[in-house]
């Protein structure tokens, strides 16, 4: 049984979604409430991260504290969009392992093929955050988590800015046990394949492309 995308309802995350929608924000803009986003969704999707006991002398006395157990991260960009997510996500966290995946589409075939592939060596270890911004038709993100599990993780949660119903549904066919986080389920994909409302090309507006 594949669980419901966790969607963040946060005031916070509304605002700033918002402002990065409107297409009169700044390439700077964009990039800067992006790092903000994605801070706010990895501490969403890093919530089920065990802890450990930990005793330590607080200034008042002793007292058993928690800590992370040293379960490890690996946050995962798909390129190239993917980055964009990177710098809040290590701002969180940053000794996670970083790896990239880049796909591309057959526009006629609508085929998705790899060209390039990097992950650390010891992924089968860490748990694995896979970062689009965007969660279209569902392809790339479904192709990028079967590349990630032939890697060895068998721990992933993706985390996107939007998602659309198609690609959940997508992702809950292919692959039922990774957990999507999102800023917002939006209402559809247009003919195109862009998410309505959507922000546009994530990748574009980014990188200031186009
Ligand atoms: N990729 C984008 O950048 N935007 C969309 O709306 C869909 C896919």
């Amino acid at each position: 049984m594949s669980a419901s995308p966790i969607v963040l309802t946060h005031p916070l995350v509304r605002h700033k979604l918002t402002r990065l929608r409107d297409k009169t924000t700044s390439t700077a803009g964009f990039r800067r409430l992006t790092r903000e986003l994605s801070l706010l969704l990895a501490y969403e999707a890093t919530r089920d991260l065990a802890l450990v006991p930990r005793d330590i002398c607080a200034p008042s006395g002793p007292m058993v504290g928690e800590e992370l157990d040293g379960k490890k991260l690996c946050f995962v960009s798909i390129l190239r969009a993917g980055n964009g997510l990177l710098d809040g996500m290590l701002d969180l966290v940053p000794s996670a392992r970083v790896g990239h995946i880049g796909l591309k589409r057959d526009h006629d075939t609508l085929e998705v093929s790899e060209y390039y592939f990097n992950m650390p060596g010891d992924v089968p270890g860490r748990t694995c955050i896979v970062l689009d911004p965007m969660l279209a038709t569902g392809h790339s993100a479904a192709a990028a988590i079967t590349r990630v599990k032939e890697a060895g993780a068998r721990d992933i949660v993706f985390a996107c800015l939007l998602a659309a119903p198609e690609g959940v549904a997508h992702m809950q066919e292919k692959h039922p046990d990774v957990r999507i986080v999102t800023c917002s389920l939006d209402k559809k994909l247009d003919e195109n394949g862009y998410i309505v409302p959507g922000l546009g090309d994530a990748g574009d507006r980014l990188f200031g492309t186009r």
